[in-house]
């Protein structure tokens, strides 16, 4: 069996896995620091020419809301903010990376599916639930589970065997990961998300949304996180194989104030109607983002 550090040395130096763009990675890092001004981060995007024009065209999108045309980036970024910029760069640069292509053992339509639902409802629950929306709430639910497509990428006969073993023994995914790799998804997604200089609290995010109450830079993002992969399973019809059995935890329902069952039940229900529009929205948005 392949040894945790061997895996994580994989991940972090020999595969080849898309690198965040410069300039995305600048994006991220300019829009951490408070002395960054909107003007300074308007021209590091207006340097690159492609991703302005995406830029523009998803700032003006229905899922952003804003009822005047955006011209220029500078402006985008007064109207959107910061945290907006940095999601809408960093899920341009990530789009194509999670579009990979699947086969008979895993459905990439689908787990493109349930990325975008969880990073949806993220970003509706942490608004709903009264918390500071962020970038990183939505990019933590999109991103989440980006160590199953590098799993299945990368590494895959022991996908294959982690996926015989889960049917064979009746065990939920991740524990056959554990029995066959040593380490989860979870790690794999947190890796990459380090090696991608992503910010701590987005980098637990990933690392912790399957074991939600060892979070310590950011409990309330990671508690969102988790609650949004539950119902992005609960909303977007049959899970996946590596999603079988996934339940809330009840101490982050109880964190966040959800833990009252008929609460619960009508967030499901009122997401039910509102989160298809804001998925094709999304969906729409970054397949013209892609011309
Ligand atoms: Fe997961
Ligand atoms: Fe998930």
């Amino acid at each position: 069996m392949a040894s945790p550090q061997f895996i994580r040395d994989k991940v972090q130096t020999i595969i080849q896995l898309p690198t965040l763009p410069a300039v995305a990675q600048e994006v991220v890092e300019m829009v951490e620091n408070p002395k960054t001004s909107a003007s300074r981060l308007g021209r590091v995007i207006e340097a690159d020419q492609a991703l302005t024009g995406k830029v523009l065209k998803i700032a003006n999108s229905a899922f952003y809301g804003f009822p005047k045309q955006i011209a220029t980036v500078d402006f985008a970024i007064i109207v959107l903010g910061f945290d907006a910029l940095k999601e809408i760069v960093i899920s341009i640069s990530l789009v194509s990376a999670l579009q990979k292509k699947g086969d008979a053992t895993f459905d990439a339509h689908r787990f493109w599916d349930h990325s975008i639902y969880s990073g949806v409802i993220a970003r509706r629950l942490a608004r709903d639930l009264g918390y500071r929306v962020s970038g990183e709430v939505f990019v933590g639910g999109l991103l989440h589970d980006m160590g199953i497509s590098a799993l299945h990428q990368y590494f895959r006969n022991e996908y294959d065997e982690i996926q015989q073993r889960a049917e064979s023994s009746g065990l939920p995914f991740i524990e056959a990961e554990r029995e066959v790799l040593g380490v989860t998804h979870a790690d794999i997604g947190g890796w990459l998300a380090e090696r991608w200089n992503f910010p701590n609290h987005l980098v637990e995010a990933i690392f912790k949304h399957h074991e939600p109450l060892e979070a310590k830079e950011n409990p309330d993002l990671v508690s969102i996180i988790h609650c949004a992969d539950v119902l992005a399973n609960t909303l977007c019809g049959s899970p996946m194989q590596y999603e079988e059995g996934l339940t809330f935890h009840p101490d982050v329902l109880h964190r966040l104030h959800l833990d009252d069952p008929g609460l619960l039940d009508r967030y499901v229900e009122n997401y039910r109607s509102i989160i298809a529009s804001d998925i094709t929205q999304f969906k729409s948005m970054f397949g013209a983002a892609r011309d």
